[in-house]
């Protein structure tokens, strides 16, 4: 199934860490508060083998927005009180097949994973036993029995002297832990979690819906259909701590120091299925809730996190990191900042990181897209979201922007290949017409102008797609990773403000 070939599916697989001036004691201490502003911790990005062409890429980026059409949905009705989304649903692409890796160490003594890094989640969590995706018998065509996976580690409890369960009476058990179960025999029971979808024709709808102009297989495929069961406890996590280096470089000091960030909230998942956990052991959850890691690394490292993505068409070894504290070295984040724009962390949304789009340009002028596509209150918004491919348009905003795109492309010989509806023969065009500038503006005039190729891609040789894909509305739009390249991404979670900039991130 995957063209093989193609770097399209890059993942990220994230190293360890660097610096803090805080932790790197004498040498760049100044006065004790500036120095905690400044302190930050650094994990390295690096691209791993594809996994999945194009087309899987799309599937995969369908899965996420029912996960997170589903999870906003809960919200809905947990807010007006009706009990009929109270389970959870969840999807390949929020089980693991996210594209961007982190290497994390949690226990003591420490266990190495490598977890998808992911702003869409609530709950970080690495598997506690081998899966049993295999043996679950599905059948499938794609020789999901033949590979292996390729990591094999798990994350034994027993053998960490920190771990520490989390009672499923618990506050955070009940009130933050996604998809906790409420069977809670003894108020001293652990804390135990179910992602299987107890509702997988729900969401099979809801695929149906987001993606209506593909066949997706509701019926037997489904069965991949990711789900995570185990306990939620805390845990100690391992950050390597060194001083130096600019936002995009890859200097990680030999004699980096390491740290412990005590607490984290930490799920052992002690059973899943689905292909999706293949290629990962578990998830770092990034997200806007008040157990994700993001959160308890950020109240520890100047209460933002960033993240810079290269190219996915980029060399293996380009690296780019996820910081937490100040993304640059600079006392000053207006130094290193070219826009910045209210991230709304608003709790209808919440884990998502929701923008607010004032409006999206081609060549400079405004395409005419309905503001209530944009707009939480309308059942809209936008979301940026890491765990996203493509990125995906409600309806009424991507029929706009690819008939004003497409016009621009109107001498080039059309070619179909999926899971794109609008694909050209770059090569069979006489003269390739220039593309044009796109332009995201969000409030306060900030605009993110992502390189061409982040929105006409590359699908195949000679073969140029416009890269974006329709949604369901009223639903969520998602700004996904791939236009999110290139770009510096600071998520300042105390002041509430997106900011970014346009840099190479690999060093
Ligand atoms: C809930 O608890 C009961 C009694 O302990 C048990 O029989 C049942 O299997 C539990 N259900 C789940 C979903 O764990
Ligand atoms: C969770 O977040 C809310 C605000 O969003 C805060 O008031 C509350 O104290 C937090 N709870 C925990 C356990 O951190
Ligand atoms: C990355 O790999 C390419 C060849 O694949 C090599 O030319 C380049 O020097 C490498 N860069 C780094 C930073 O290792
Ligand atoms: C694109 O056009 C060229 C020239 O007409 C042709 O040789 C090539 O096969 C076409 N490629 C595809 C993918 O259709």
């Amino acid at each position: 199934m995957a063209v093989r070939g193609h770097h399209l599916l890059a993942a990220l697989v994230l190293l360890t860490l660097a610096a803090s001036a805080t932790a790197s004691g004498g040498r760049h201490h100044r006065d004790r508060g500036k120095a905690a502003a400044r302190a930050r911790a650094r994990l390295e990005l690096v691209p791993a083998a594809p996994h999945a062409s194009l087309a899987a890429r799309a599937i995969d980026d369908r899965h996420r927005r029912a996960y997170i059409a589903a999870k906003l949905r809960r919200r809905a009705a947990e807010v007006v009180g009706a009990s009929a989304f109270a389970m959870p649903l969840t999807s390949g692409a929020y089980t693991g097949t996210g594209q961007y890796f982190v290497r994390f160490r949690v226990g003591t003594p420490a266990q190495p994973f490598v977890l998808v890094a992911d702003t869409g989640s609530d709950l970080t969590w690495v598997k506690c036993r081998r899966g049993q995706a295999a043996a679950a018998g599905d059948g499938d065509d794609e020789g999901s029995s033949s590979s292996s996976p390729p990591t094999a580690r798990v994350f034994r409890p027993a053998d960490s002297k920190t771990w520490a369960p989390i009672p499923c009476a618990s506050d955070t058990c009940t009130s933050y832990v996604p998809f906790s179960l409420a069977n809670c025999s003894s108020a001293t029971s652990p804390c135990a979690y179910d992602y299987r979808s107890p509702i997988e024709s729900y969401m099979c709808q809801v695929l149906m819906l987001t993606w209506r102009r593909i066949h997706y297989p509701c019926g037997d495929r489904y069965k991949d259909g990711s789900a995570a069961r185990g306990v939620v406890g805390t845990d100690s996590a391992t950050i390597a701590l060194s001083s130096g280096g600019g936002a995009g470089s890859a200097d990680i000091s030999s004699r980096s120091r390491r740290a412990k960030l005590q607490g984290v909230v930490l799920g052992c998942t002690a059973s899943y299925d689905g292909d999706s956990f293949r290629s990962s052991d578990g998830v770092l959850s990034l997200g806007n809730s008040n157990i994700s890691f993001a959160s308890r690394a950020a109240s520890r490292f100047g209460g933002r996190f960033s993240y810079c993505l290269v190219d996915h068409l980029a060399p293996r070894n380009a690296t780019s990191y996820l910081t937490f504290g100040s993304s640059s070295s600079s006392s000053s984040s207006a130094a290193t900042t070219q826009f910045q724009t209210p991230l709304l962390l608003d709790r209808r949304m919440s884990p998502f990181y929701a923008v607010s789009v004032a409006g999206v340009h081609l060549n400079g002028e405004q395409l005419d897209i309905p503001s209530a596509v944009w707009d939480v209150d309308q059942n809209g918004g936008a979301i940026l979201d890491s765990g996203t491919s493509l990125t995906i348009l409600a309806t009424p905003a991507y029929e706009v922007l690819v008939e004003a795109l497409s016009t621009h492309f109107a001498g080039v010989p059309r070619v179909s290949m999926d899971p794109f509806e609008y694909c050209y023969n770059w090569t069979g065009a006489a003269a390739p017409p220039e593309i044009p500038r796109l332009e995201v503006e969000f409030a306060g005039s900030a605009r993110l102008a992502p390189p061409a190729k982040s929105y006409v891609i590359d699908a195949a040789p000679g073969v140029k797609c416009i890269g974006v894909q329709e949604g369901a509305w009223p639903g969520v739009s998602v700004i996904g990773n791939i236009l999110q390249q290139e770009h510096l991404w600071e998520f300042d979670l105390r002041d509430r403000l997106l900011r970014f900039k346009h840099t190479r991130c690999a060093q």
